[in-house]
């Protein structure tokens, strides 16, 4: 990132809001207004290329303040393609960001009420709030990359059923690409000449898991599926919650959201369609895939997720055809790592890195994946950052080619 610091005006509000209620953003952030640019002026109109554009990158914050946000800041400091243009956080008045982040107070960044305006926008805000400001972000020209599950779903009726709420753009969700880079980097590419570029960034479970899977689902060999997982506690976010205290979670193991967790149904729906991009047609390639067992525990440790995924094959099935099947995926990937020992998330840690260690059950009767990542950098801002990059025509790896932090 270049060295610049949010300077007062650039994200300075106009309007008041009021506290909003956790469910909707009643107070939803108010974008900068005076100065804005529409998407022509911004070179942005029909027919534009965001990749390829000379200078540096300028991008916003918008819900800088919570773990996701804060993560966000830590990885462009480091960006040399980026310049922050602002940080937008709840009610904030031009708030020193040591408020909410002392690990980034040296900076002297502030964060202030307003949506700035910048060629890429990232959200991490609660669900609902993203796709309430989507049109207004687009409208400027601004791309959007939103952390949240705003815009990871293809089909509407998947909102009220799984977050319980209407769309309220189901045009921008329609347009929306799945931002995992690894499985969708052509679409990511492809949004770049969009006037209006939306990028649904997955969830930290989904990201892991379908990465784990997404070489069985090509091969429809996912006959039944369990994925069972444990997340460290920053998953939840830092809203303040009782069963989220240090005494509740520390030395305990728990299990949650069983059969109903929102991140099944973006599994459902990436490795659905990994077996119908392998050829195989409708989900029925994969019978495991139409109904995914997931069992998601909350384990305590700050970050990162392990998820064990049992596969019963739809036929037999050998090591070595495993093994050519996940080097086929991802050799020439620079974040995802095929292994030969069960991983760690101690080996990710602070990286954004994903490992994956697939074996054939030497009894015969299953395959056993696992996969790890650092729920906040792979599995949320290193892969937004990683997601800019690829829409914006930039070297993928730019600003996330840090090692892991051991111990
Ligand atoms: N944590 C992860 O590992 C992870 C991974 C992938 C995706 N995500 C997703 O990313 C998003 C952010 O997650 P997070 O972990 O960063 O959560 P967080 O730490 O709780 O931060 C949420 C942010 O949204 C703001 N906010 C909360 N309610 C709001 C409302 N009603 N209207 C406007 N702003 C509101 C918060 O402001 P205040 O500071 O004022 O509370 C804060 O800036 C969520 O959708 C989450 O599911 C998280």
């Amino acid at each position: 990132m270049a060295a610049t610091r949010s300077r007062p005006d650039d994200i300075r509000a106009g309007a008041s809001s009021e506290e909003p209620s956790p469910a909707r953003p009643g107070g939803v952030p108010q974008l900068a207004s005076g100065t804005s640019q529409s998407a022509s002026e911004r070179g942005l109109g029909p027919g534009p290329s965001r990749s390829g554009r000379a200078g540096a990158i300028t991008v916003g914050i918008v819900g800088a303040t919570g773990y996701a946000g804060g993560e966000l800041v830590r990885l462009l400091l480091h960006h040399s393609g980026v310049r922050l243009a602002g940080l937008q956080g709840r009610n904030r008045e031009d708030q020193p960001i040591a408020a909410s982040h002392p690990h980034l107070g040296a900076t002297g960044l502030v964060v202030g009420r307003t949506i700035p305006e910048a060629d890429a926008i990232f959200t991490a805000l609660p669900h609902g709030a993203a796709a309430e400001l989507a049109a207004a972000i687009t409208a400027r020209g601004s791309a959007l990359l939103d952390i949240g599950p705003d815009f990871r779903l293809h089909d509407p009726a998947d909102y009220p059923r799984w977050y319980g709420f209407d769309h309220p753009a189901p045009e921008l969700l329609a347009a929306a690409v799945y931002g995992l880079p690894e499985l969708h980097r052509d679409e990511i590419r492809a949004a770049a000449d969009r006037p209006a570029a939306v990028i649904g960034l997955p969830g930290c479970y989904p990201t892991v898991a379908i990465l784990a899977l997404a070489p069985l689902a090509r091969a429809g060999l996912i006959g039944d599926l369990v994925v069972d997982a444990m997340s460290g506690v920053s998953g939840a976010g830092r809203e303040l919650r009782q069963d989220l205290l240090f005494s509740e979670v520390n030395e305990s193991v728990r299990a949650y959201g069983m059969f109903t967790h929102r991140h099944t149904a973006e599994m459902e729906q990436e490795l659905g369609q990994q077996g119908e991009r392998g050829g195989l047609g409708s989900r029925g390639a994969n019978p495991g895939v139409a109904s995914v067992d997931f069992l998601p525990h909350l384990i305590p440790m700050t970050r990162g997720i392990l998820a064990t995924c049992h596969v019963r094959p739809t036929r037999p099935v050998t090591q070595a055809e495993v093994d050519a099947m996940y080097d086929e995926a991802y050799r020439d990937e620079p974040f995802v790592q095929v292994v030969a020992d069960p991983p760690s998330t101690r080996h990710v840690y602070g990286s954004n890195l994903c490992r994956i260690w697939a074996r054939v059950d030497p009894r015969g009767s299953r395959i056993l994946v696992l996969g790890v990542i650092d729920n906040l950098v792979k599995g949320a801002a290193g892969q937004a950052v990683q997601a800019l990059n690829v829409l914006f025509g930039l070297p993928e790896t730019t600003g996330l080619e840090q090692y892991p932090i051991a111990p």
